[in-house]
C-alpha cells in the first residue's frame, strides 16, 4: 500500500551532484514496539528517549547518471572499508523507499556510514544506521523541492527510516518520541513518529542511560524474527492492549515527574519484551545470568538508596541503566563499584538523552 502524502509529485529543481553527512542517534524504547503488520506497520504504540552518544554518521554523495539505471548503483562503505554485507539491507530499503524517492535510479550513490559505539557491543545499529541514510536521501529531495518545510522534512525522514527499520523512525529528532496510532495521543501515526505532544516535567529533560554491555555478541534473535514471533502468540492480544494502557499511563508521569511510576512502567515494558520471548514458538531466552545479577542489584540499592535508578532492556542482554541527573553522582559511582564486573571486558558506555539528528 502506498502512502499517497509522501510521493511526489514533481520537481521544480535539478541536482547533478552532491554530498551530505548526517548523523543520527540511537534511541531506547520505554514502552517497547514488539510486533508488527505489514509494510512496517507496528502491532503497537511504543516511546523512546532519543540517546545522544551512541550515533551512526553516515555521509552520501551522489551523481546524477546519463540515463536512468534499471538497477540501483550504490557503493557501500564502513568504517572506510567497502562493506559488501550491507548490500541486500541497503537494496532492500531502496526498494522499499522508491516508490517515496523515484530519483533513486538516476543517480549513482556512494554511502559512507560509521558508528561512534564499537562494531562489536552487541548495540543495533540499524534505527540510527536507517535514520542517517533516510536523513541523507532526503536532504537531496530537499535540493530537488527546496520550498519543503522542516516538518514535512522530519515527518518524511521518520516514514522513510520506518521502512528500513521500525525503530529507526524515533531516531530523527528528540527527545521523547512516540510512534504509533493511540486514541489519546493527537497527531500519533502508525507512519511515523512525532515528538511527545504532551507536558513533561524537568526531570524528564536530562536523563541519563548508561549501556552495560554484558553480550557484545550478534544477536541472538534478529528483530524481524522477533517481531514476527508475535503472530500467533498465545498472550499478542492482551500485550498489545497494555502498550496503550502503558503509554496512557506515561502522561500523567511526564507531566508530574512521577518517578515511582516511571520506573514501574519502564521496568515491566522491559521485562514483558522479554517474557513474550519466552513464551513464543519457538521460545528464545535473551537475558544472560549476568542480565539478572545486574537486574537484582539495582533493585537492592533502589530499595537501600531510595534513588530512581532503574533498567530497561532491548533484544538481547545487555541493560540500559537509567536516571535522573540530580541522582548522577551516586548512581554513577554504584554502576562503577558493583555492576561494571557484570559486563563483558567490563565495557559499557555512558549515553544520556538527546535532542535528534544533526546535518553535520
Ligand atoms: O526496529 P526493530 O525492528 O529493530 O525493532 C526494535 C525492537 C525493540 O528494540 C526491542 C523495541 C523498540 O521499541 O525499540
Amino acid at each position: 500500500m502506498i502512502s499517497t502524502h509522501f510521493v511526489p509529485s514533481v520537481y521544480s529543481h535539478q541536482k547533478k551532484e552532491g554530498k551530505v553527512t548526517w548523523k543520527a542517534p540511537s534511541n531506547i524504547a520505554l514502552v517497547k514496539y514488539w510486533g508488527k503488520k505489514e509494510n512496517q506497520i507496528p502491532a503497537n504504540p511504543s516511546i523512546s528517549f532519543t540517546l545522544d552518544a551512541c550515533a551512526t554518521t553516515t555521509t552520501v554523495s551522489y551523481k546524477k547518471l546519463e540515463n536512468r539505471s534499471p538497477e540501483f548503483s550504490i557503493d557501500l562503505f564502513f568504517e572506510g572499508k567497502p562493506k559488501e554485507d550491507f548490500r541486500p539491507k541497503i537494496e532492500s530499503f531502496f526498494n522499499r523507499i522508491e516508490p517515496y524517492l523515484p530519483f533513486l535510479k538516476e543517480y549513482i550513490f556512494i554511502v559512507e556510514t560509521s558508528n561512534s559505539f564499537p562494531h562489536s557491543s552487541g548495540i543495533a545499529s540499524s534505527a540510527s544506521g536507517m535514520a542517517a541514510l533516510a536523513l541523507c536521501l532526503m536532504s537531496l529531495e530537499k535540493e530537488l523541492n527546496p520550498e519543503m518545510s522542516s516538518d514535512f522534512f522530519n515527518q518524511k525522514a521518520s516514514f522513510l527510516a520506518r521502512l528500513g527499520s521500525g525503530s529507526a523512525c524515533r531516531s530523527i529528532e528528540g527527545d521523547l518520541i512516540q510512534w504509533g496510532e493511540h486514541k489519546e495521543i493527537i497527531g500519533s501515526s502508525d507512519l511515523f513518529a512525532i515528538k511527545y505532544p504532551f507536558k513533561v516535567h524537568s526531570v524528564f529533560k536530562n536523563y541519563f542511560d548508561t549501556i552495560l554491555l554484558v553480550d557484545k555478541g550478534q544477536k541472538q534473535v534478529s528483530s524481524s524474527v522477533g517481531h514476527n514471533l508475535m503472530h500467533n502468540h498465545p498472550f499478542s492480544e492482551k500485550r498489545f492492549k497494555q502498550a496503550h494502557v502503558n503509554l496512557k499511563g506515561l502522561q500523567s508521569v511526564f507531566e508530574k515527574g512521577d518517578l515511582d511510576k516511571f520506573i514501574e512502567i519502564v521496568e515491566s515494558e522491559a521485562l514483558t519484551l522479554h517474557a513474550m520471548m519466552m513464551t513464543s514458538l519457538p521460545y528464545f531466552m535473551l537475558m544472560k545470568p549476568n542480565t539478572l545479577n545486574i537486574i537484582n542489584k539495582i533493585w537492592e540499592f533502589r530499595k537501600a538508596t531510595n534513588t530512581h535508578i532503574c533498567f530497561t532492556l532491548d533484544a538481547g542482554a545487555n541493560v540500559h541503566v537509567l536516571y535522573p541527573e540530580n541522582e548522577k553522582d551516586v548512581v554513577f559511582q554504584f554502576i562503577k563499584d558493583e555492576l561494571v564486573v557484570y559486563c563483558e571486558e567490563q565495557q559499557y558506555i555512558c549515553d544520556r538523552i538527546g535532542f535528534g539528528a544533526k546535518q553535520l
